[in-house]
């Protein structure tokens, strides 16, 4: 038999999905016990399909989704058109239909996932997306299956790969944030838009998934705090180096005694940490968990293939589950009420860099100021170079998140300091 599936877009990644289908049939037709073909593509305009057809690619190109829609012959819908309408519009259209869906859609799922997931539930169908969270590699499908024995404490994650790439120029070569940003951009890594990636948005929308599948519960992506790198100085930098860290944005999902926390932020790792060398494009994903101990799944996040690949695992999936009669199975089942953690049980030690005039009187004030809200220093750092009389660079023992509030309100109320940045540092 054959199975038909439907496109919506045919960029990067799309273009992948037939160049697997064909490049590794034999093996994909034993998986999924089917022939699995691309029936139609769904196209912007008659001049994407021009192009697309100048360039060699001879599809059933359709302009109209009704055309894939209304057709009971297609069985799966693969989005990869990316952000939230139309794509919203069309998956919930396709799950009414009665049609499977697969998508890489991270920012319509973190944001609108419950919704679709229920369309998906009510209409017997199956809403699959393992390429939305770290594109190629393998870590939703992990979740569900390999850990399903284990509990999950803390997910760590390096989830963005433009952010990670210029982070990695920044900190190895000594780029500014501007020229890491403009190549970024160059080789195409960065979204057209690159708010999100630098912002911390994009890896936010990944923690928001990744927090369903490791802990069963789905947060709300306003629950995730985020904080981007383009913050971040060269003087923070050096002193990372300085003091044996890398500064990496890191996704942290971790369950307290009170609930789940979950923040994306640049984080000073320490050198021998798992996650510290992971460069360039790629991601990773690490875990801690009572059975397992600590684990990390390491790949890329993005592009053609890797991306491609996922998602093609997830149709061959579903054309089993069609094979065997199992599916409109939720793709993770593990569901838990959301419970947030208190700020009090979310802990952590931090770099503080602050702007005032280095006096030993100021540094006095500086000291009591933290003191009064029982955060201690673990180490004062002298400056990076000899001129730098102008900053106070402190790194902390480990306090919660309410000290954090109230040390960085207090220094913010305060006439002689001036917060520059704060980062989370771990294994302080
Ligand atoms: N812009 C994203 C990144 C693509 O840089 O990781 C994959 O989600």
């Amino acid at each position: 038999m054959t199975v038909k599936i439907a496109l919506l877009g045919f960029g990067t990644v799309a273009s992948g999905v037939p160049f697997l289908l064909k490049e590794n049939t034999e093996k994909i037709v034993q998986a999924a016990q089917d022939e699995i073909v691309v029936a139609k593509v769904l196209v912007r305009n008659e001049e994407e399909e021009s192009r697309l057809r100048a360039a060699g690619h001879d599809y059933h190109f359709v302009t109209d989704v009704n055309e894939i829609l209304d057709d009971s012959e297609i069985a799966i819908v693969v989005e990869l058109m990316g952000r939230i309408e139309p794509a919203k519009t069309f998956i919930t259209r396709a799950l009414q239909a009665g049609k499977h869906v697969v998508t890489a859609n991270k920012d319509l799922l973190a944001v609108h996932g419950s919704e679709l997931r229920q369309v998906a539930s009510d209409n017997g169908v199956s809403l699959y997306y393992e390429a939305a969270v770290a594109g190629g590699i393998p870590i939703l499908r992990t979740l569900v299956n390999s850990f399903a024995s284990d509990k999950i404490t803390r997910v760590l994650g390096v989830l963005n790969g433009t952010s990670n790439f210029m982070m990695t120029k920044m900190v190895d070569e000594g780029w500014t944030y501007e020229d890491a940003l403009k190549t970024a951009q160059e080789l195409g890594y960065a979204e057209s838009d690159p708010t999100n990636d630098v912002e911390g948005i994009d890896a936010a929308y990944k923690a928001v998934i990744l927090s369903q599948f490791a802990f069963g519960m789905t947060i709300d992506f306003e629950n995730v705090a985020h904080k981007g790198i383009s913050g971040i100085t060269p003087e923070d930098v050096a002193v990372a180096q300085k003091l044996g860290y890398v500064i990496k944005l890191v996704g942290d999902i971790q369950e307290t005694r009170s609930g789940l926390s979950a923040e994306v932020s640049p984080t000073f790792l320490p050198k021998n940490h798992p996650l510290a060398s992971i460069n360039g494009v790629m991601n990773a994903v690490f875990v801690e968990s009572i059975g397992i101990g600590e684990s990390m799944f390491y790949g890329p996040g993005a592009g053609q293939k890797p991306t491609a690949t996922s998602v093609v695992a997830d149709i061959i999936r579903i054309v089993r589950r069609l094979k065997d009669r199992t599916v409109g199975k939720a793709f993770n089942e593990f569901s838990r009420p959301v419970q947030l953690a208190a700020p009090e049980d979310v802990k952590s030690a931090y770099y503080f860099s602050i702007e005032a005039d280095k006096t030993s009187e100021n540094l006095l004030r500086l000291v009591e100021l933290f003191n009064s809200e029982q955060v201690s220093f673990k180490q004062i750092v002298q400056p990076t170079s000899e001129e730098e009389t102008t900053r106070f660079v402190v790194v902390t023992d480990v306090m919660s998140k309410a000290q954090l509030d109230q040390v960085s309100a207090k220094l913010t109320e305060s006439a002689e300091f001036r917060i520059l940045n704060t980062f989370k540092v771990l294994g302080a």
